[in-house]
């Protein structure tokens, strides 16, 4: 097999918007390597319909800060939400000198609503493709000094006197090691594990794999969250929230609300939505007669629904995986436990979600964090001591039923005892030093989903991780 090395001061792994405002805001000065699984386009960033919440056009940030951590159930970071919310404010103007162009109305920026926001405070780009024209107007600006390579699947971190040093990996089906002073995690979340989510498929909890095998530590991986609204077929889309925010409802089959028992109603928060839509019997529509304009506000899903043959007026949607709050414990400026290794986006655990995060907030946190990441990499030389790893053996029709196994168990209700067969299922897994890429990849998917297993068996034991518990002290500085 051939192999390739690089060398580079900062490794960022992941495409997103976490990793490109990272690569943004490194000083010009260092050698960067970002690197994307697939196309960089097939980042969870570029599907984000909803937008970026932001208290710009408030007076402060008191009720978005307010607004998101009731979404959470109490159980975020205050800390960390009043730096989200506060950093926040001048996401919409920062991005602005980035070239993004925000939509706007007769009123000024047009700004919408999603579930358990108190005000309109979400910014679009054209409309539900807000992700889409974000990430390519900022890959667009990525300046001289940081080298993109797409393709590019990274199965292992390396570690010298503590530190870690590097990264192996394939680009296409070239081995590849990769000499780093300093590597950034920013490799989403974990919805491609199944099929019914609105993630890209190839977002596959990598992340949590690499953090993990090098010492860092994970927090909150049983904190899943699912989106309420995905268009029910074949193979899902989300449906944005934006929708509801905008005027559509929630309706069975007869044209009853199914959240008139909610203050908020059809805006209710998304998991209390979610779960009652799980619960109901029948099929639930979103109804958006109400709803003006809707060609040009949401031209992604007039499009889709046109394409699959389905009225826009009267849209049959289903809950999905959507996000995870958990993720690689991170502090503030996105230190793992860890040096020389960082994390941000949806692969950490910022602590900004607690249990169910307030909707439009994740493109937000990864502007703030990303920016603060950026201000904090070191940079150190290590020697690279490559220890070629193990993978399992793995056909990929075997490969094919264990990610089936996974849909089961990975649900809103999960069943401790499907969990429970998985993991003594792929605990007999037989590991071989014969590499390839496809079971590199294989290897981490199943990596990750037994990380959350054992997590979601663990939170049903009554063990779950308390966050306000936990104290700075366990983040190397
Ligand atoms: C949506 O558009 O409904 C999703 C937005 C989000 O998850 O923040």
């Amino acid at each position: 097999m051939s192999l390739q090395f690089e060398k580079v001061d900062v490794l960022i792994v992941g495409a997103g918007l976490a990793a490109v405002t990272v690569a943004l805001h490194l000083p010009h000065t260092l050698n960067v390597l970002l690197v994307s699984k697939h196309e960089v386009t097939s980042a969870n960033s570029d599907l984000a319909q909803g937008g970026i919440a932001s208290s710009y056009l408030e007076s402060s940030s008191v009720d978005h800060e307010r607004d998101t951590l009731v979404a959470s159930k109490l159980a975020a970071m205050p800390d960390r939400v009043y730096t989200l919310v506060e950093e926040g404010r001048s996401a919409i103007r920062d991005l602005e000198r980035f070239g993004v162009v925000f939509d706007r109305d007769e009123t000024g920026y047009a700004v919408g609503r999603e579930g358990a926001h108190g005000m309109n405070r979400i910014f679009h780009v054209g409309g539900d493709e807000t992700g889409r024209h974000v990430m390519a107007t900022l890959r667009r600006q990525l300046p001289d000094n940081v080298t993109v390579m797409e393709h590019v699947l990274i199965d292992s971190l390396l570690k010298s006197d503590g530190r870690v040093s590097g990264a192996t990996g394939y680009n296409g089906e070239t081995r590849l090691h990769v000499q780093a002073g300093a590597v950034v995690l920013a490799t989403g979340g974990i919805g491609g594990l199944i099929d019914w989510t609105s993630n890209c498929r190839s977002v596959t909890g990598d992340g949590l794999v690499l953090a993990h095998e090098v010492g860092a530590v994970l927090t909150n991986l049983s904190r899943i969250q699912f989106h309420p609204t995905l268009l029910a077929v074949e193979s899902p889309h989300l449906v944005t929230e934006a929708l509801r925010g905008a005027g559509a409802t929630l309706v069975d089959a007869s044209g009853r609300h199914v959240m008139a028992y909610h203050p908020l109603g059809s805006l209710a928060p998304r998991d209390e939505v979610a779960r009652t839509l799980t619960r109901h019997d029948g099929v639930v529509y979103l109804d958006t007669s109400r709803v003006e304009r809707i060609a040009e506000r949401f031209p992604k899903l007039v499009a889709t629904c046109d394409a699959h043959g389905i009225d826009v007026c009267q849209i049959p949607v289903r809950p999905g995986l959507h996000f995870h709050m958990g993720g690689v414990d991170v502090d503030a400026d996105g230190r793992t436990a860890v040096a020389g290794l960082y994390a941000v986006g949806e692969v950490a655990d910022s602590g900004v979600h607690g249990k169910n995060r307030l909707a439009s907030n994740s493109l937000l946190e990864c502007w703030v964090f990303g920016k603060r990441v950026a201000a904090t990499v070191t940079v150190e030389e290590k020697p690279l001591t490559v220890n070629e790893t193990t993978v399992y053996e793995v056909s990929l029709d075997l490969f094919s039923r264990y990610r089936q196994q996974i849909g089961e168990w990975l649900t809103i209700s999960p069943q401790i005892g499907e969990i429970a067969s998985f993991l003594e299922n792929t605990q007999q897994l037989v590991q071989t030093k014969h590499m390839s890429r496809q079971l590199s990849e294989q290897t981490l998917s199943l990596k990750a989903a037994r990380l959350l297993a054992r997590a979601m068996i663990e939170t049903e034991d009554g063990y779950e991780q308390d966050r306000f518990a936990r104290t700075a002290d366990g983040i190397s500085k």
